[in-house]
């Protein structure tokens, strides 16, 4: 293939980071993504061209690469070596089950957050003692089966919860292990609604009353208090506010201690970050291990991490047509086969993601509006975005989908929810069908007397 055009280098530059040229430019790596790259002017994942994937399973979809999820794992599991660790993948960012059977076989454990995430993990083949389960609202069925499961440990989030599970435990003759998830009240700087941390949020027990509430959950019986967990927030770009927190939760464990309370555990949750734009500013698994893990380790305590997004994230994209340009005396739209119903997180959250044709067009650059066929005017990929020409028919990838993209898709406009693909260098597997329309009204039922069209006509 000829050398890219100025779109190709652009593409490069602005999106993917460390891509094979066949013929080689040095351009600087910018989002770390090896999953995908582009080659001859087209976008792999691993050694499958996404305009394949397209063909076979159609649009929109999601493809997940499995090199790169490996990548990041090992990364991770690198960093924290130092330390005894524990990786409990967080499943609500992607809880496909080939995803999470691919993280546990790497040695994962899983962060729960519900009945439904433990079947999932339990059905993907996770081993119970590495599942550990969070959530606000824990309901006793929800204990009743992570206890018979034989989950590690329970992140309680209050009193009343502790309270709950102690008295499921004792029914069932067990003792549950438990940390008390603390609000260390720390700024992680992100978004508002993914702040979980900071007094005031309904996450966790205050600092100030975590004492108190250790004191309390001893006397349950039910209970065998093993540990302290916290997750400020999603994503964390600063890691200043882990190192904060960590300072906080270690004065609270040398005074547990003190008390005479035997914690084995540190948990502090998820949110590290990951590339959405080239000019973000994120800190490393290394960085990470290096201003933290010496103080854990002091502890003695086994540290757990509860990452989600940082395993996942940049590991997919959205693979979406256009299927038609519109143009006003205003702006260009591109109307995508994909909406907020399939990533919602520019809709929810205005968030950034990288948008780029699968295959090089060489048609020039316009600045476009993305969006979806959903009756919302905030469903939108992109707004003034500039991006090669496209036309219907143009395949684009939306990049950094595969955490928070299908777990959070919905069937708003009865919109079946797209297929899922796994590729693992150059095979590539069905790992979610499209749903069809006979999904969309599965369990639905009409009652018999509405069908009686007689008797309404009459009561009117
Ligand atoms: N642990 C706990 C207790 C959590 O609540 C979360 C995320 C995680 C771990 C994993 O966080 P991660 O490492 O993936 O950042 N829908 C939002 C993110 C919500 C995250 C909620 N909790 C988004 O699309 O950005």
């Amino acid at each position: 293939m000829p050398l890219p055009s100025v779109w190709y280098q652009r593409i490069v530059f602005e999106s993917v980071g460390r891509i094979c040229f066949g013929e080689g430019i040095p351009v600087r790596p910018v989002l770390p993504i090896e999953g995908f790259s582009f080659r001859g002017g087209e976008l792999f994942c691993e050694s499958v061209p996404l305009s394949r994937l397209a063909e076979v399973y159609g649009t929109p979809l999601y493809v997940y690469s499995h090199a790169e999820i490996r990548r990041r794992f090992q990364e991770l599991q690198a960093a924290l070596s130092a330390v005894d660790h524990l990786i409990c993948y967080a499943v609500k960012a992607n809880g496909n089950l080939a995803v999470l059977r691919a993280l546990f076989r790497m040695g994962a454990g899983a962060d729960i957050v519900s009945g439904g995430e433990l079947f999932r993990a339990v059905r993907a083949g996770v081993a119970p003692d590495r599942i550990v389960f969070a959530g606000v609202g824990k309901r006793p069925d929800e204990i009743e089966l992570a206890l018979k499961t034989g989950v590690r440990l329970f992140n309680v989030e209050s009193l009343p919860e502790a309270e709950a599970i102690g008295r499921v435990a004792e029914r069932l003759g067990v003792r549950a292990p438990v940390a008390l998830r603390v609000n260390p009240d720390v700024d992680p700087e992100t978004h508002a609604y993914t702040t979980t941390g900071k007094r005031g949020t309904k996450f966790g027990v205050d600092l100030d009353q975590a004492l108190a509430a250790y004191h309390k959950m001893r006397e349950l019986s039910g209970l065998e208090v093993r540990g302290i967990h916290a997750h400020i927030g999603s994503p964390v770009r600063s890691l200043e506010a882990y190192s904060l927190a960590l300072d906080r939760l270690l004065g609270l464990l040398d005074r547990l201690r003190r008390d005479g309370f035997t914690i084995d555990t540190l948990n502090l949750g998820g949110g590290f970050p990951i590339r959405y734009r080239e000019d973000e500013a994120i800190f490393t698994p290394e960085e990470y291990a290096k201003r933290l893990l010496p103080r854990i380790r002091e502890s003695g305590c086994t540290l757990i991490v509860e990452p989600g997004r940082y395993l996942v994230g940049n590991a997919g994209v959205l693979l979406t047509e256009v299927i038609y340009r519109k143009e006003t005396p205003e702006k260009t739209f591109l109307i995508v086969d994909a909406a907020m119903t399939e990533l919602i997180r520019p809709a929810l959250y205005g968030s950034f993601h990288h948008i780029y044709p699968v295959c090089e067009l060489g048609s020039g650059e316009e600045r476009v509006d993305v969006v979806g066929p959903v009756c919302e005017t905030g469903d939108f990929f992109a707004k003034d975005r500039m991006l090669p020409r496209s036309q219907a028919g143009t395949l684009l990838a939306i990049f950094s989908a595969g955490a928070y993209g299908f777990v959070m898709a919905s069937n708003y406009n009865a919109r079946p929810r797209p297929a899922e693909v796994l590729v693992m260098d150059d095979r590539h597997y069905l790992v979610r069908e499209r749903e069809s329309y006979e999904d969309l009204i599965r369990g639905e039922r009409i009652p018999e007397e509405l069908w009686d069209d007689g008797r309404e006509e009459t009561e009117r």
